[in-house]
């Protein structure tokens, strides 16, 4: 595994794979890597000649300083994770590297970006879209990998690779979970152990609903989950939305839609969690 930190030395790698006619995948991360990154990067290995996996912690997209300072760095382990998955190249760059002057760039992302997340997290997106079209502009993978985790951002992407032209596949993974049912994330190692405990219940409730769902309206189901999760003293749900699972647009009635996806956010303590379930795909 060949570790670069800078552009120079990352385009020269992909450079040298792509004139020997190889097939390039990319995995963007932010480090504090877990078994969610890693299923990203064996797919990636299954489908790719060369897998480039990028760690960095992008300032842009942090709309709360605190988080940015205190959002995990564990960068020899995440190395040797990275060498045990079969990665070939890792970019660790620093700030200036990614951002030698400010990125002044807006995104019109339209609606897919206008609800749930846009709203709470203002420029989160953008700086979103900025840091992964810079990472697909120097890689210019064949393919990129990212988690259902963030769903919306599954979707934020796919409009800025439409807008700027991109020619790569975007590939969705499914969310990897703790055995307990909780969305493995970097930020679960900020939770205390009183509430580590009961996040699992985010789970548990969206579970739950989807046979509840089957005989009650989209309301009632958000009903069904908010209500569940608020009874705990220690979790208030920021939002349930039940939305397109393409347009992220919020449906009134289970008719309104083919891909109907639960998408929630919690703030377990004062850490804030991520989930989201499928009713169904037709
Ligand atoms: P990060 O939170 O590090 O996540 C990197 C990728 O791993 C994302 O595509 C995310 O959806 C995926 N991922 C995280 N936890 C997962 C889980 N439990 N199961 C499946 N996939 C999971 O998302 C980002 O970084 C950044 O916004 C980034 C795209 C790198 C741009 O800076």
């Amino acid at each position: 595994m060949l570790t670069v930190n800078t552009v120079k030395e990352l385009k020269s790698a992909v450079r040298a794979a792509r004139e020997a006619g190889k097939s390039i995948g990319l995995v963007p991360t932010m480090g504090a890597l877990h078994e969610g990154h890693k299923s990203l990067v064996d797919r990636c290995r299954r489908e790719n000649d060369v897998v480039v996996v990028s760690v960095f912690v992008n300032p842009t997209q942090f709309n709360n300083k605190e988080d940015l300072r205190t959002y995990p760095r564990t960068e020899e382990a995440d190395k040797a994770l990275l060498e045990a998955a079969g990665c070939d190249v890792v970019f660790m760059p620093t700030v200036e590297e990614v951002y030698p002057e400010p990125d002044t760039r807006v995104f019109d992302l339209g609606p897919v970006a206008e609800v749930m997340e846009g709203p709470m997290r203002p420029g989160h997106f953008n700086g979103v879209a900025q840091v992964v079209s810079k990472l697909f502009m120097m890689v210019e993978p064949d393919r990129a990998y990212f988690g259902e985790k963030d769903f919306q951002q599954i979707a934020v992407i796919r409009e800025m690779v439409r807008q700027l032209g991109f020619k790569l596949k975007i590939v969705p993974c499914p969310i990897v979970r703790e055995a307990d049912g909780l969305a493995k994330s970097s930020r679960n190692v900020r939770l205390t152990p009183e509430n580590r405990a009961i996040a699992p219940n985010i789970y548990r409730l969206l579970s739950e609903s989807l046979d509840f769902a089957k005989s009650h309206t989209v309301e009632e189901t958000i009903g069904f989950v908010t209500e569940g999760i608020n009874a705990y003293d220690a979790m208030e749900v920021e939002y349930y939305q039940i939305v397109d699972g393409i347009t992220m647009q919020p449906i009134a009635k289970w008719d309104d839609t083919n891909y109907a996806v639960g998408c929630i956010t919690v703030y377990c303590g004062d850490v804030r969690l991520i989930d989201n379930i499928t009713y169904f795909r037709k």
